[in-house]
């Protein structure tokens, strides 16, 4: 679409006639409908063939319309709204009555972010409502980082798909909650748990894979792509594969791929912020190429490293204790 205008006021008449729509945001490609119209919402979950027990994100595109989403918005949470939104953070809140229960899947919770993107930002002004949305992925896979990825895989099941180009963050929002006393970190994703606890202290840390009623989105199974992939594996026994046709996921451009036969580089210079920008379609080439098995290589967990670590752990299915 030549005129983004043009096609954001299309998407949002969409929207407003309970549509869905896939927009692009600074993490992932979102599949957004009106957050007040349950049967609207009822289409994504179909579409993505998500179970209803998994809640939705709710975008806003201002601040100040979290207020009249959620009961009370405690002053940890406040300190970080105004740090870091918009961008890649999402807050757990306990939800006023009036979002419907499909959204937040009959939890008395509601998941909310403001994305920093213009197109998501513009999008959510010109429908006049909040839009609930996951990222724009059959339920299980990796989420899309540009429209061609959701093309690909929801195509022709979506009213509309916005093209922004590929998101700049290449990782989902950091998701944390303030039901306890603590604040508590339920995913890690693109802002850092660092750039958190600089702002508001140390806060709880849910464990990968735990299972947790109130967040079973976060299942460990989360992310994956068809191809087995092997996170921490052994190099002395790499020879055993030696029939295998297998894949490589490196993190910099080093001597360690070698040999393999199809070899993605997330950033040639190492850098975290490039690599989460790459991670998913990097997978995702390599997912294509038939290979038996992705070999990837460990990333140092710090900023946005724990989000890619996380992605890749889940991606392997590998629960660690
Ligand atoms: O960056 C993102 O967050 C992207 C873009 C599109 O905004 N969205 C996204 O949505 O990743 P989704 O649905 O793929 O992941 C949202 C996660 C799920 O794991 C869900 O379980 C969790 O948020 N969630 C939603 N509402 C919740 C709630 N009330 N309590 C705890 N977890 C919640
Ligand atoms: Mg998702």
């Amino acid at each position: 679409m030549k005129n983004n205008n043009d096609a954001i006021q299309q998407a949002a008449t969409v929207i407003q006639r309970g549509g869905i729509v896939a927009f692009p945001t600074e993490t992932v490609y979102g599949l957004g409908a009106n957050a007040f119209n349950p049967l609207a919402v009822a289409r994504i979950f179909e579409v993505k063939r998500r179970p209803y027990f998994d809640p939705l994100i709710i975008h806003v595109a201002n601040p100040d319309d979290v207020k009249h989403l959620v009961k009370e918005i405690p002053s940890n949470a406040n300190t970080l709204i105004e740090r870091f939104w918009p961008g890649p953070l999402t807050v757990v809140l306990f939800k006023e009555e009036n979002i419907p229960d499909i959204v937040t899947a009959g939890l008395p919770t509601v998941a909310i972010r403001m994305p920093s993107h213009s197109m998501a930002l513009s999008l959510i002004k010109a429908s006049e409502c909040p839009i609930a949305a996951p990222s724009a992925n059959p339920f299980g896979y990796l989420s899309p980082t540009t429209a061609d990825h959701v093309r690909e895989q929801l195509g022709d099941l979506v009213d509309l798909i916005l093209d922004g180009g590929p998101c700049p963050v290449g990782v989902e929002s950091t998701i944390v909650s303030f039901l306890e006393e603590k604040p508590r970190l339920l995913r890690p994703g693109g802002v850092s748990l660092e750039e958190i606890e600089s702002s508001i202290g140390k806060i709880e840390i849910s464990p990968i894979g735990e299972h947790q009623p109130s967040a079973p989105g976060m299942l460990p199974k989360h992310y994956a792509p068809r191809t087995p992939i092997v996170l921490d594996w052994d190099k002395k026994n790499l020879n055993l594969l030696k029939e295998k046709n297998i894949g490589y996921l490196a993190f910099q451009e080093s001597m360690s791929y070698l040999g393999f036969r199809s070899v993605e580089v997330l950033s040639k210079e190492g850098d975290i912020r490039e690599a989460a920008a790459n991670l998913f379609a990097a997978i995702r080439r390599l997912d294509t190429m038939k290979l038996d098995l992705i070999l990837a290589e460990s990333i140092p967990e710090v900023g946005l490293g724990r989000a890619i670590m996380d992605r890749l752990r889940r991606a392997s299915h590998v629960v660690p204790q």
